[in-house]
């Protein structure tokens, strides 16, 4: 193998046919979810209207390894294993000691992770006999994965994007419709949750999710997916972090120093860095796990630790998670996808109990990242993943101070092809570092359910 090699990919022999479920091997179980009026544990039956039987086993299952469907296993190969890089000329740039890898993420048809769970869920539908999914999307990413997967299993596909996005991303609705999905701007006339704002009102994920979830709920023939948050969207994801695992030590590298990954809901943080998380707690690795979120919606870092709402009516079960309040609305940065009030129950409770650690990024930094990122590596990454690269940057030039050959590796869940207007208007000086002040936290957080 050459010195220089920068790409590690996996053998079809080497394909990885499980799930890893980090339930099983954490010290103390996480906080079940409560029902939203009754406040008891929630019950499969509880999720009956919203999921399919198979889903709602995945999400309570205390299993390790959960086999992959074989249908779905045939649509990640059309695009995984997803390489693993060595950044060999940002390295240089960076003048670093650090061996720097990316899992790209960016290859798959949505240009996303999302499409890792969002094939697994359509086909559990489908199996199950549903043949109409609803969802929200943010940035765009989720509704395009999910439009993609309804294409390949014959189901129909309505996605209700946040306002701003709607606004601001025209090719990524286009794209949505081309993978035969339909898209209404949240908050929409359609829904009485969307009818609680006026209509020009910029929306936020918790809103989308309220209408898609009331939409679902009416209609017997149609159920809602999530693109992010619950325990099984994370279980899928984890194709990315037992790949990566695999392809370093191809590379000839041992346990890494840092995993980072950037953090919305927590899926492709947690599907990269629960199986190197696993690795610390079985077999005494020491690798440092950082999510990394912006400033302006700093849910890990400034949010509190207690039982709220998914989604902004209060329709969901209520989930023990990092909170910013369920009806808080973040300033509509260009990382869209990083705009949620809360953070996956499973990655809330690592964090809380200190198995992980968070960082909040301003906007500005994390561009100027992602631009020396792509001159030198030629991939435009998507705004939610460059906060992974400028935290990882941080690191590198950490390395380049005390001189140590640390090895880094991130996550680099998507390509940001569709979001050049973002560049654009970093380029024009348009773009600011909106920081959450303390008053409008502390108005959002009043407004969370105090339970127990
Ligand atoms: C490219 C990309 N990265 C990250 C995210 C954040 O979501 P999550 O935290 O669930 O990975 C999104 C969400 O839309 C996304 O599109």
């Amino acid at each position: 193998m050459s010195d220089e090699q920068t790409m590690f990919t996996l053998g079809p022999d080497e394909q990885i046919t499980h799930w890893y479920n980090i339930v099983a091997d954490l010290p103390t179980p996480p906080p079940p979810p409560l029902h939203p009026g009754t406040h008891e544990h929630v019950g499969p039956e509880d999720l009956a209207p919203l999921f399919p039987m198979e889903l709602i086993e995945q999400e309570v299952s205390t299993e390790r390894y959960i086999e992959i469907p074989e249908p779905v296993r045939e649509v990640y190969a059309q695009y995984r294993p997803s390489p693993l890089y060595r950044a060999r000329r940002w390295e240089k740039a960076l003048e670093t000691p650090a061996r720097i890898y990316y899992k790209y993420e960016g290859v798959s048809p949505a240009g996303s992770h999302k499409v890792n769970t969002s094939v697994p869920q359509v086909y559990y539908n489908v199996k199950a006999g549903i043949r109409r999914l609803t969802t929200e999307t943010g940035a765009g990413q989720w509704g395009t994965a999910l439009a993609y997967a309804c294409s390949l299993f014959g189901a129909e596909c309505e996605v209700w994007q946040v306002g701003v996005s709607f606004d601001g991303k025209p090719q990524r609705r286009t794209l949505i419709e081309v993978f035969g999905g339909k898209v209404h701007r949240s908050p929409s006339r359609m829904t009485e949750s969307g009818r609680a704002f006026p209509e020009d009102h910029p929306g936020s994920l918790g809103i989308a999710i309220s209408e898609a979830v009331e939409v679902a709920a009416q209609d017997p023939e149609a159920k809602y997916a999530l693109g992010s948050v619950l325990n099984h969207v994370l279980l899928h994801q984890t194709v990315i972090g037992e790949e990566t695992l695999r392809q370093l030590a191809k590379a000839g590298e041992g346990a890494p120093d840092v995993v980072i990954g950037c953090a919305g809901g927590g899926s492709n943080f947690a599907g990269l860095a629960f199986p190197f998380l696993r690795e610390n707690l079985t077999k005494g690795t020491k690798t440092r796990i950082t999510a990394v979120e912006p400033s302006s919606c700093p849910t890990l870092t400034r949010g509190e630790y207690r039982y709220d709402f998914g989604d902004t009516a209060g329709m969901t079960p209520l989930m023990k998670m990092y909170t910013l309040g369920h009806d808080f609305v973040p300033s509509p940065i260009h990382a869209g996808g990083l705009r949620y009030h809360g953070m996956a129950p499973l990655v809330s409770h690592v964090k809380h109990e200190g198995l992980i650690d968070a960082i909040a990024l301003p906007q500005l930094e994390c561009f100027e990242a992602a631009i020396e990122f792509a001159r030198t590596q030629g991939a435009v990454p998507a705004p939610e993943s460059s906060h992974a690269i400028a935290q990882a940057r941080r690191e590198a030039l950490a390395a380049k101070e005390t001189g140590e050959e640390k090895v880094i590796v991130f996550g680099l869940s998507g390509h940001g092809l569709l979001e050049l207007g973002a560049y654009e208007q970093f380029f024009a000086g348009k773009l600011s570092d909106d920081s959450l002040s303390e008053e409008a936290l502390a108005a959002s957080l009043a407004n969370v359910p105090k339970i127990g």
